[in-house]
């Protein structure tokens, strides 16, 4: 029986893996391999129970540290499971460290490795997310591809033939997340809110600039409800910058049907996330993205993502223009799971 090995670490991966374990058909031994990057109940356990995933076969609890540091226990760690697990093919979700080390020691035991979410590019190698998806791409034997946009990015670095467009697994969870939420959502009663995320490195690590962006956050004419990522949290405590100032309110990190209805009942989204830029975009919510560039290119149509580094537009009432028209199929049909199995079995 073939064996796939999905091997993920962090929360957007628990996100996509619910999809491909749902899609999988019987006749293929599919085993999850949690690295532990993320290990906080509430960035990891809460999103299992809540999708379902079926339990990991083993959690190897590399936990957070440097780059240096997490590469290496991931790396050690993955070669020691893959050994005792002896895998077909590997799967590997998105950009994260998790990511390019299931590749590279997949790559080197001579595993064949399958990324999900294959060919995106920021091109800004200063995210530790663009030098992860590159290395990715090149290190597998098949690049189960979201958007056509993606599988350009994939032709121009020579990579066209390994390359499959499978569509976007999130589109699949945001769907179903949609059905269970249903007339539950409420956007018109209550006080008008944003729903905001702020997580990068990029973002974070500079203490001048996360005064200057919980400062924006801080000066938006109606409140922030502002879901802290633990890395976050981490890092305004280091620098004692305060969180909670003018509009921001603080909240812990929701499980993933919670995120999803907070964001549809909200007037719009601040994020410098890429998942959550791409489900605003997905739900018609109006999105601030604080960065300077996005891999997910298509949602800046018609106006629903705005590109606004330094947060400079969050004083005033941004949502409230008119937005254009914009095709939201880019991303796929609700089926990239199956496809992308798919691509596996015939590969
Ligand atoms: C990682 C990914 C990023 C992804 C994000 C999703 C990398 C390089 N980055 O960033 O692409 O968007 O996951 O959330 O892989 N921490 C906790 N508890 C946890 C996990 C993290 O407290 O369960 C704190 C620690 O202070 C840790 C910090 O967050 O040092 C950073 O964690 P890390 O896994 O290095 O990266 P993320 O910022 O979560």
């Amino acid at each position: 029986m073939m064996r796939i090995v999905s091997v993920v670490g962090a929360r957007p991966q628990f996100i996509k893996v619910a999809p491909i374990a749902n899609a999988m058909p019987q006749g293929i031994d599919h085993l999850i391999l949690h690295t532990g990057q993320h290990y906080d109940e509430e960035m990891s356990q809460i999103i299992f129970d809540e999708l379902k995933i079926p339990r990991p076969i083993d959690n190897l609890k590399v936990g957070s540290g440097s780059h240096a540091t997490q590469m290496s226990a991931l790396l050690v760690s993955l070669e020691n499971s893959f050994l005792k697990l002896a895998p077909d093919w590997i799967l590997a979700y998105g950009d994260t460290n998790t990511t390019i080390a299931a590749a590279l020691t997949a790559a080197k035991m001579n595993i064949r490795v399958a990324h999900l979410e294959a060919g995106l590019r920021s091109f800004n190698r200063k995210m530790p997310e663009e030098i992860n998806r590159v290395v990715t791409d090149h290190l597998s034997d098949l690049l189960l591809a979201p958007s056509l946009t993606a599988m350009a990015n994939l032709s121009k670095e020579g990579l066209q033939s390994k390359a499959v467009l499978v569509g976007d697994v999130m589109v699949d969870s945001i769907r179903s997340a949609e059905a269970i939420l249903g007339s539950k959502v409420q956007k018109e009663s209550g006080v008008p809110y944003l729903a905001a995320t702020l997580h990068r490195a990029e973002n974070t690590d500079d203490p001048e600039r996360l005064t200057k962006l919980i400062g924006a956050l801080a000066s938006s004419p109606v409140p922030v409800r502002l879901v802290a990522h633990p890395r976050l949290v981490a890092k305004t405590r280091e620098f004692d910058i305060p969180l909670s100032q003018g509009s921001i309110l603080v909240e812990k990190p929701l499980s993933y049907l919670s995120m999803v209805e907070l964001m549809l009942e909200s007037v719009g989204v601040i994020t410098d996330s890429g998942g959550l830029q791409k489900e605003a975009f997905l739900l018609k919510v109006p999105c601030v993205t604080l960065r300077t560039e996005t891999e997910w290119v298509e949602t800046l149509e018609g106006g629903w993502n705005t590109l606004d580094p330094d947060g400079d537009i969050l004083s005033t009432r941004w949502w409230a223009h008119e937005r254009g028209s914009a095709d939201r199929t880019v991303y796929g049909d609700g089926r990239a799971s199956e496809r992308a199995i798919q691509a596996i079995l015939v590969a």
